[in-house]
């Protein structure tokens, strides 16, 4: 495995600290959508929509660099060691097409809690669409990690 060079070691490490980091991103959006939920109105429930824009903006903003990153570095030297992890490739570079559409839906919903703060409709879509995004996201790091594990 010597082969694969030093740049793709680093980018094994980066995208750990990323997996990580997305997990603790998570967990800060899911705190902020059920306090948006418990408080229906006035000053907690601001605070709770700003919560949730916030840490929701950062996810869209921030995935699909963490994407391309895996694409050209990892995903490429890997393809060249073996079928299995080719395929393994492949698979998640499908993953990340589902994701990054998922991200523009709910970045989407995102800007419309922003411009309408007490558009209940438009909340429970929004809270569909962030608990699926984490589902996902959450077992494609798993697997990822699950591969990669072996290079960490
Ligand atoms: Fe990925
Ligand atoms: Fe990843």
């Amino acid at each position: 495995m010597s082969n694969l060079g030093t740049k793709f070691w680093q980018e094994c490490e980066k995208a750990h600290d990323d997996h990580q980091a997305v997990l603790q991103e998570l967990v800060d959006l899911e705190y902020a959508m059920g306090s948006l939920e418990r408080f229906s109105q006035g000053y907690a429930a601001l605070q709770s929509a700003q919560e949730v824009f916030r840490h929701g903006i950062h996810l869209c903003d921030t995935l699909p660099a963490h994407f391309a990153e895996e694409e050209t570095i990892l995903f490429t030297r890997l393809s060249a060691v073996s079928p299995e992890l080719a395929r393994f490739a492949r698979e998640m570079s499908r993953q990340h097409d589902e994701l990054r559409q998922m991200l523009r839906d709910f970045r989407h919903s995102l800007e419309n809690l922003r411009s309408s703060p007490d558009n209940c409709p438009g909340f429970e879509l929004l809270r569909e669409q962030g608990v699926e995004l984490g589902r996902k996201l959450a077992e494609h790091m798993r697997l990822e990690e699950e591969y990669l594990g072996g290079f960490l």
